[in-house]
């Protein structure tokens, strides 16, 4: 489909951990709006250059793979994109690897990729809505959107949180790790020079340090409640 200009966009962008994607799927069921999880296509660049043996670091291969990627998000019950075909292969699990979130830091600051991924994630602005999840929603791919909000949270809750997850899959992970990791990601994201990882000027900051979901689930609701004047 193509982007319509006219269709209300929420973005909800922040790093690594803070509780986007959860945040994010609840906001779009909750207003029946469509979904965007912008990290899932820089996963996808990472995989399918990784799969292909292109490196890294190679902008201009790497830019064209992004440019031509097969990708498709299969909605669940409630319109979320739930398992994410690459060249019709599921690779679902692949794409949520740690690895594959570094790999992701890795090919997000080459200006080509992101330049290749623009209009590609701009056309996911359709009616009745979009929620929109990323590093730069609010500030590059959808700087007229109506609702803004940055959510963060300390690096130590965030290894804490991806630690509980990874340890309920029955991975086995060091919180120490994840959060040199967690660090290293924030580092790269925040420090690279095309659309850093940043708040947008007009956004919300929420730091949901100590906060549950429900909380902050409620705060999104009501600054979206009173931005466009729905009652939700
Ligand atoms: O949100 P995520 O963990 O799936 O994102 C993976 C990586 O992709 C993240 O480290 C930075 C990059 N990214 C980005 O640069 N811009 C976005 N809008 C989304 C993700």
């Amino acid at each position: 489909m193509k982007q319509d200009l006219s269709a209300p966009v929420i973005t909800i962008d922040g790093p690594s951990g803070a509780g986007k994607g959860s945040i994010t799927q609840l906001v779009a069921k909750k207003l029946g709006y469509h979904l965007l999880d912008s990290g899932a296509l820089y996963r996808l660049t990472a995989l399918a250059a990784t799969k292909s043996g292109i490196a890294l670091d190679n902008e201009e291969k790497v830019g064209e793979l992004a440019l031509s990627l097969d990708v498709k998000f299969v909605p669940g019950e409630y319109g979320e994109p739930v398992n994410v075909l690459l060249n019709g292969e599921d690779v679902t699990a692949q794409i949520r690897t740690e690895t594959c979130g570094n790999n992701a830091s890795k090919v997000a600051p080459l200006p080509k990729v992101r330049a290749a991924l623009l209009q590609r994630q701009r056309d996911f602005q359709v009616f009745p809505g979009l929620v929109a999840d990323g590093r730069d929603m609010g500030t590059v791919v959808f700087p007229g959107a109506l609702v803004k909000v940055y959510m963060t949270a300390s690096a130590e809750e965030r290894a804490e949180r991806r630690y509980k997850q990874l340890k309920a899959k029955g991975e086995d992970v060091k919180i120490a790790t994840l959060l040199s990791e967690i660090q290293e990601r924030d580092a790269r994201d925040s420090g690279r020079a095309e659309a850093p990882l940043k708040p947008a000027e007009d956004a919300l900051v929420l730091d949901t340090t100590g906060l549950g979901i429900e909380e902050v689930l409620v705060q999104v609701l009501t600054l979206v409640e009173k931005t466009n004047g729905t009652v939700i």
